[in-house]
């Protein structure tokens, strides 16, 4: 039986993508085929390397015109995983993948969702907010930002002397543990 295959977008430092990358690695029936990103200089495509996992970058008229599809080998792969994708996915892709592309959010959605909502700027706010609780969410993509159907949530404390560090960190922690089994278990299902 041919393999499962993942390709992953990432935008920035990758901790996700690589520990995606870790999990299917000696997985006998699924695996990671790409990594793809809108910036050259990631630190994604340091990681894919080390991890021996091709890596690509499109522009933004690259990523919203058909040509992604091929650039992406889409017929190669069952599943897009954003780790840490900062575009919002073209009309065209979401036909190509209904229900097919998982996004992971670093909050409990429907708080702290939408355009802009990214990362620290999340963990700023929940801070600023004196949130007492956060989280994290797996989330099937459709066209609107962050509003996909919820597969998984989980959530964490946030301390009164938390830092947008120590807070960043302590999201980290929880992605590490449960995106991949996540990813596991939705692609399995599929
Ligand atoms: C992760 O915390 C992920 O949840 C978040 O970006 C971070 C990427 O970290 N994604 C979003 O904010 C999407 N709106 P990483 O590059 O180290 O995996």
């Amino acid at each position: 039986m041919n393999k499962l295959s993942i390709a992953i977008l990432a935008s920035g430092n990758g901790s996700n993508a690589e520990n995606l990358i870790r999990h299917f690695q000696e997985h006998p029936n699924i695996k990671v085929v790409l990594i793809g990103s809108n910036k050259a200089n990631a630190g994604v495509h340091q990681r894919a390397l080390k991890m021996e996992v091709p890596s690509v970058t499109f522009s933004k008229d690259l990523f919203n015109s058909p040509a992604v599809l091929q650039l992406l080998n889409a017929e190669k792969f069952d599943l897009m995983v954003l780790a840490g994708f900062l575009w919002k996915i073209p009309a065209l892709i979401l036909a190509a993948f209904p229900n097919r592309i998982i996004n992971i959010h670093p909050a409990l959605l429907p708080k702290y969702g939408g355009k802009g909502m990214y990362g620290t700027h999340i963990h700023q706010l929940v801070l600023a907010n004196k949130e007492v609780v956060t989280g994290i969410t797996i989330h099937l993509v459709n066209e609107i930002y962050d509003q996909g159907k919820v597969l998984f949530q989980v959530r964490c404390e946030v301390y009164e002397n938390d830092t947008v560090d120590s807070l960043a960190n302590r999201v980290h922690q929880l992605e590490y543990q449960y995106f991949p089994k996540i990813v596991e278990e939705y692609i399995l299902s599929l």
